[in-house]
């Protein structure tokens, strides 16, 4: 696929945080990462590991002070380091939208709910406030929020923390972005309502050709709802693959790890996981992840493994990726 036919495709981007003490900080390390129309990426990784980063460099938001140091960020196309501040504010929630957890923190708590909806549709769109209050009942209905016609005059604390959460991606999509990013936006929600938020999400996305950059620490549920699996460690991605693949062949010691945290079976869990105590004797300048990996060779403490394809859309960043799971 081109780079015009991509929705996002973000090319060896690096971000530092400057410390006043010690080396900066590099959140980012190159990373590569294409989104195309309809697909949904799952990008898994622990705290810490840069995902947030990742979503506000692709949006141009990196809080001070932060830099992005290298890289191309390519929107539809259109690279998004290069556009004029006005045209990204342009872009920005009206074709790239974002849904961050804690919604009542996101919510206006004294402007009805139907009218925020509304405001963000007349204000991007250049419709008629009746036309947009129109939009705002439809988006309502289409996050199945019950009774929607009377909630649009309720105000967020009215409204259940799985609705306030509804609404939120009523808003993100109330303008039908071409890329969403939700970045651990379902965290705080009991597991029955992230599903069925999360399903929402995922149809919507599908019944507007748009694409999702799903941000989450949690594996498992990336299984039932992304496309593709990108799993990031220290600021570098680590391993990407179908979702099919990656659930049947993880490659990467991280990604096993990762998954095994999520089984029921201690032993499985031990095996792929190092000791605490065993941790610092690894230091070195080969694999970031070497210190923890239960795999680790001599060579991974010299030599720095490259994000490689070990079968066709396969990606791993590992000397001795897993070839097959016993
Ligand atoms: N505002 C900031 N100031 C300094 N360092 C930061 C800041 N935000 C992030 N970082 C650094 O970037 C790393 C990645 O952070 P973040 O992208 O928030 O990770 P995640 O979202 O995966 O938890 C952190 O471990 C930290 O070192
Ligand atoms: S390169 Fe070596 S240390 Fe790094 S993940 Fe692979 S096996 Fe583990
Ligand atoms: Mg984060």
């Amino acid at each position: 696929m081109s780079g015009e036919d991509l929705i996002l495709d973000v090319a060896d981007l690096w971000v530092a945080f400057p410390s006043y003490r010690a080396a900066p900080v590099h959140a980012l390390k190159g990373v590569d990462l294409q989104i195309a129309p309809g697909a949904m990426i799952g990008l898994v990784g622990e705290s810490g590991s840069g995902k947030t980063t990742l979503a506000r460099a692709i949006m141009g938001l990196v809080p001070p002070p932060g830099v992005v140091e290298r890289g191309r960020v390519l929107f539809a196309g259109k690279d998004l380091r290069r556009m004029d501040a006005e045209a990204r504010r342009h872009l920005l929630g009206r074709e790239i939208a974002m849904v961050i957890p804690n919604p009542r923190a996101e919510l206006n708590p004294v402007i009805p709910v139907g009218r925020q909806i509304a405001n963000v549709v007349f204000h991007h769109l250049g419709v008629s406030r009746k036309e947009a209050t129109g939009v705002a009942l439809d988006m309502l209905r289409a996050v199945r929020i019950p009774d929607p016609e009377r909630r649009l005059n309720a105000y967020p604390h009215e409204l259940s923390g799985g609705m306030a959460q509804r609404v939120v991606i009523a808003i993100a999509l109330a303008c039908s972005p071409k890329l969403v990013i939700s970045d651990d936006a379902t965290s705080g929600l009991d597991v029955t309502v992230q599903a069925q938020v999360l399903d929402l999400l995922r149809s919507m996305v599908q019944e507007k050709g748009a694409a999702t950059l799903f941000i989450t620490r949690d594996v498992a549920i990336t299984a039932h709802f992304c496309t593709r699996i990108a799993v990031i460690y220290a600021g570098q991605l680590v391993e990407m693959a179908d979702t099919r693949a990656f659930f049947a062949r993880p490659a990467h010691p991280y990604s096993i790890m990762l998954l095994a945290a999520f089984s029921h079976n201690p032993a499985l869990r031990a095996r792929w996981t190092r000791a605490a105590g065993e941790i610092a004797d690894a230091a070195g300048e080969g694999c970031a992840f070497a210190q923890r990996c239960v795999r680790r060779q001599p060579r991974c403490l010299t030599d720095i493994p490259t994000l490689r394809a070990i079968a066709p859309g396969h990606l791993a960043r590992c000397h001795y990726p897993v070839e097959e799971r016993q």
